[in-house]
């Protein structure tokens, strides 16, 4: 049974922004957020690795694919690195994954949008990655150490996932004009499933006041939506790109960017695993990690081996 005292202390250390430590006494419930929210963050990252996967072999150039091939190879990092800091709290990365391929654990809804063309891996890489990098700066705070730290790690390479795709909006968005219809019809798809990245709005998120009052988020989902629309507004008027939001409008009293009414009802139809690519993505991550099971198998029986000749040997 938790005390008070107990949770007063912890919630002391976490006013005082301290950082937790896997030994340290944590709440069941700080715990259960931790593991809910880091997990599914990981699940993300392996899976966003299959919309621009999709492209690696039609690149257009072998610079284009050495840079596309570089970025998804950084997802699969990306994942590792919060599956390792989501391990610390003592559940076993086989039952996270379980949860997503066989449960009822979430991945992004982003990525449950197809990819109809390389115009989209660019728009993936401006908008996607730059919305990441929006949420994943701040979780770089976040009050548990291993996630913050992971953070810390996926931001650095992020920049780069952004910048690459920002160049290529750039280059197709002052091209020909099919490239520039090309590259529009991606932003016209990817806009709205990118502000939904940031989750429900404030007034619809059950998990945002514990998870602020715990310092494990450090603004709301709202409040992280809308810095990413300010910054983004700038960035498609600097490429001449229409942000597909009438509604888009500078509101001068508060400073920000009002926009339009963002389909919610499309979001909880993804999220509940009725997107467009939601079976697909599914199918091929079950695949791919039935048909790894013997490589899982072969290295385990491996690590026991040197075990057990490292036991005999001392
Ligand atoms: N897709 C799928 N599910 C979503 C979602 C989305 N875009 N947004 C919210 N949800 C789910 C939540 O998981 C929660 O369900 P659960 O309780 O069963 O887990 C429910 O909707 C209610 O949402 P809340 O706002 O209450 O949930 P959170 O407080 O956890 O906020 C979040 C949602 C902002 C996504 C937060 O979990 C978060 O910041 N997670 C870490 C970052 C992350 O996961 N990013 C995903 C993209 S990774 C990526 O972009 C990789 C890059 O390299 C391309």
């Amino acid at each position: 049974m938790e005390t008070q005292q107990q949770l007063d202390n912890f919630q002391a250390r976490i006013d005082a922004g301290e950082k937790i430590e896997p030994k340290d006494w944590m709440p069941d419930r700080y715990r259960q957020q931790i593991i809910r929210m880091g997990s599914q963050h990981a699940h993300s990252e392996i899976v966003g690795m299959l919309p621009e996967g999709n492209w690696i072999g039609r690149a257009p150039s072998l610079k284009r694919k050495l840079v596309l091939l570089a970025k998804v190879q950084d997802e699969a990092g990306h994942g590792l690195y919060l599956y390792s800091a989501i391990e610390t709290l003592g559940v076993s990365r086989a039952d996270l994954i379980d949860q997503y391929l066989y449960g009822s654990a979430k991945y992004s809804s982003i990525f449950n949008y197809p990819t109809l063309s390389y115009a989209d891996v660019c728009v993936i890489g401006w908008l996607v990655d730059g919305a990441a990098i929006v949420n994943q700066t701040k979780l770089a705070q976040s009050s548990y150490g291993p996630y913050s730290r992971a953070n810390i790690r996926i931001c650095r390479e992020e920049s780069f996932h952004k910048k690459q795709g920002y160049e290529m909006v750039a280059k197709l968005a002052s091209g020909t004009p099919a490239q520039r219809k090309m590259v529009q019809d991606a932003v016209n798809r990817f806009w709205w499933p990118t502000l939904m990245m940031f989750g429900p709005s404030d007034s619809d998120s059950p998990n945002s006041a514990e998870l602020i009052k715990w310092k494990v988020k450090l603004n709301t989902n709202d409040e992280l939506r809308q810095h990413f629309i300010d910054r983004t507004v700038m960035e498609a008027e600097a490429v001449n790109i229409t942000l597909p939001d009438p509604d888009l409008k500078f509101n001068q009293e508060t400073g920000h960017w009002d926009y339009g009414d963002i389909p919610w009802d499309e979001f909880w139809d993804v999220v509940q695993g009725n997107g467009v690519m939601n079976r697909e993505r599914m199918k091929a991550r079950r695949e791919a990690h039935e048909n790894g099971a013997w490589v899982r198998k072969a290295a385990q029986a491996y690590a026991r081996k040197k075990k057990l000749s490292r036991e005999q040997a001392s």
